[in-house]
């Protein structure tokens, strides 16, 4: 966990193997060396399970079973092995809240009063209940209504209440028997993942399932004790939250939680486009953006309480971006990305790479929906491998077949491209990686000073590690205009990796989008003391 760095697959469209146009588990195991070279360490899969699709396989049909479409159960335990050889970790996606209504369970459950499943799930009678967006959820073919987690097919698992409203008795206290049954279940799912070789979950919408107004006491607990189950018979295994809320996940006893475009709202000042409307907020400035009117503090003030309140016992993680919201490349170009990227790399916590953000792959906008992505199509299509290639090395399949197309521009960054060129994202990304992996001061334990944030102004510098460590200095200007900034730690600082920066005594001035990255000499206690006597 010390220096893990994550690497998420949206497995449709990483790699095709078999030419039906959508990305497969065998196509991911031939892509293993490649992830092994950019410095990663552990991989995160989107749902790899049965599926009817509705919403992209985050509506599970079967818990255990890999779907056709990805390969089979076999070829996930090839890919744990042949991951583990190369010191790759693989995290599944564990879809806790909720099943689809096509699951047995539910079939069942719905169908059938005196179904075993009955209580698996929450149902409403006569009360019409809404979706996550609004939308109404229709009834069971019986005409009875039910509580969804997510979309109006995406029944919501009986986990409890935090304050059961005594005139509806559908809501259950969360020590109910039919409540703990359920997290038999979950237990039960995550043993027959872990006993196949997989290092653990990244949990979506960790904090829903238990339900209603009111803290998150009863949740934290829940949580802890799968974590205290954890650490008795998988002491490896990492758990990751889909919370966005650092302290309260870490405090539920998650190893990793991400700040992210809902939740706290540090993430959604830092990276994202103007004016974007990002979970539901209206973000007018980020700070990654050449306007230089974001406002370094909106990021770091929710940060930094984040961070103090979770330092040592857990690690947040500032992601390049993912399957739910826009590429970071969205109102950036190339140069914009080696900035970002130099933050995101040298900040405390635990990366995570979505696939393709190391190359700067674009969000392509205007697609139709595709299983129940909604504004998230354009931040799925196909990972682009080879320049030249048929759909860019993703699938041999033709074009109309391929999940989502590829992007169609002629200067579509690829692998093969980058590969090839020294000064490309690619190359900058693995830098980055190797120099965080190299340096424990760099690494996701080591400590954080902001040295210049000021609200409004450019650059953003701070500080990493301690003496025992080594000490590194992160300056950071992502505005087109230049900034100077003085630094008394510059003096002796030696510098590691740069661009667009010039120094002269404490004085850095930096180009308009650049950035810097000095190791800091260890003080020089020692010799101070003997001049002195
Ligand atoms: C969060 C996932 O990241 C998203 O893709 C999915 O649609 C919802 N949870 C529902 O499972
Ligand atoms: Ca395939």
């Amino acid at each position: 966990m010390h220096q893990a760095v994550f690497y998420q697959v949206y497995p449709q469209s990483f790699a095709d193997s078999n030419g039906d146009g959508i990305g497969d588990l065998p196509g991911l195991i031939s892509k293993l060396p490649y992830l092994k070279s950019l410095g990663v360490t552990a991989l995160w899969l989107n749902p790899i399970f049965e599926s009817p699709f509705g919403d992209a396989g985050y509506d599970i049909s079967d818990f255990r079973k890999v779907a056709a479409r990805y390969g089979t159960n076999e070829d996930a335990i090839r890919l744990f092995q042949e991951a583990h050889k190369l010191g790759l970790k693989v995290v599944l996606d564990l879809v806790a809240g909720h099943t689809s209504d096509e699951h047995p369970w539910f079939q069942s459950a719905a169908s059938d009063p005196k179904s075993p499943y009955r209580e698996h799930y929450i149902f409403t009678g006569d009360e019409p209940q809404q979706s996550m967006f609004g939308d109404s959820i229709p009834r069971t073919a019986q005409g009875e209504h039910f509580v969804a987690n997510f979309l109006p097919f995406q029944p919501a698992l009986r986990y409890g209440y935090k304050h059961p409203d005594p005139s509806k008795p559908w809501q259950l206290p969360p020590e109910h028997p039919a409540c703990l049954a359920v997290r038999v279940e979950l237990r039960d799912i995550m043993k027959f993942w872990l006993d196949l070789g997989c290092d653990g979950f990244r949990v979506d919408m960790a904090a829903s399932l238990i339900r209603g107004p009111g803290d998150n006491t009863i949740l934290a607990r829940l949580w802890q004790g799968f974590r205290s189950w954890f650490d008795r018979d998988y002491p490896e295994a990492v758990l990751v939250a889909e919370w966005g809320n650092p302290i309260e996940a870490i405090n539920a006893g998650f190893h990793i939680d991400f700040l992210l475009h809902f939740g706290e709202p540090a993430y959604t000042h830092l990276v994202g486009s103007p004016n974007e409307i990002i979970g539901n907020r209206r973000v007018p400035h980020v700070f990654f953006e050449r306007s230089g009117e974001g406002d370094i503090r909106l990021f770091l003030d929710n940060y930094l309480k984040h961070y103090s309140a979770t330092v040592g016992r857990g690690y947040i993680s500032l992601p390049t971006g993912n399957h739910d919201f826009q590429r970071p490349r969205r109102g950036r170009d190339l140069a914009d990305l080696r900035v970002l990227y130099a933050m995101l790399f040298t900040m405390p916590g635990t990366p995570f790479l979505y696939y393709g953000d190391e190359i700067g792959m674009r969000n392509i906008d205007g697609l139709p929906e595709k299983e129940g992505s909604m504004w998230r199509t354009g931040n799925r299509t196909p990972m682009q491998w080879e320049h030249g290639a048929p759909n860019l090395g993703f699938s041999t399949a033709p074009k109309k077949r391929l999940y989502l197309p590829v992007d169609p521009a002629k200067d579509a960054p690829t692998v093969s491209k980058q590969l090839a060129d020294k000064a490309s994202l690619l190359h900058l990304t693995r830098s980055l990686i190797a120099l965080r992996r190299k340096h424990p001061g760099l690494g996701n334990d080591a400590e954080f000073r902001p040295v210049f944030a000021q609200s409004g102004r450019y650059p953003f510098v701070y500080e990493r590690g301690t003496a025992a460590t080594g000490r590194f200095l992160i300056a950071i200007n992502p505005a087109a205009a230049p900034c100077v900034v003085d630094l008394p730690a510059l003096g002796q600082a030696r510098v590691l990796l740069a661009e667009g920066t010039k120094r002269a005594g404490t004085k850095l001035t930096l180009a308009g989008v650049s950035f810097a990255i000095f190791s800091l000499p260890e003080p020089a206690r020692g010799r101070a003391v003997s001049r002195a006597s």
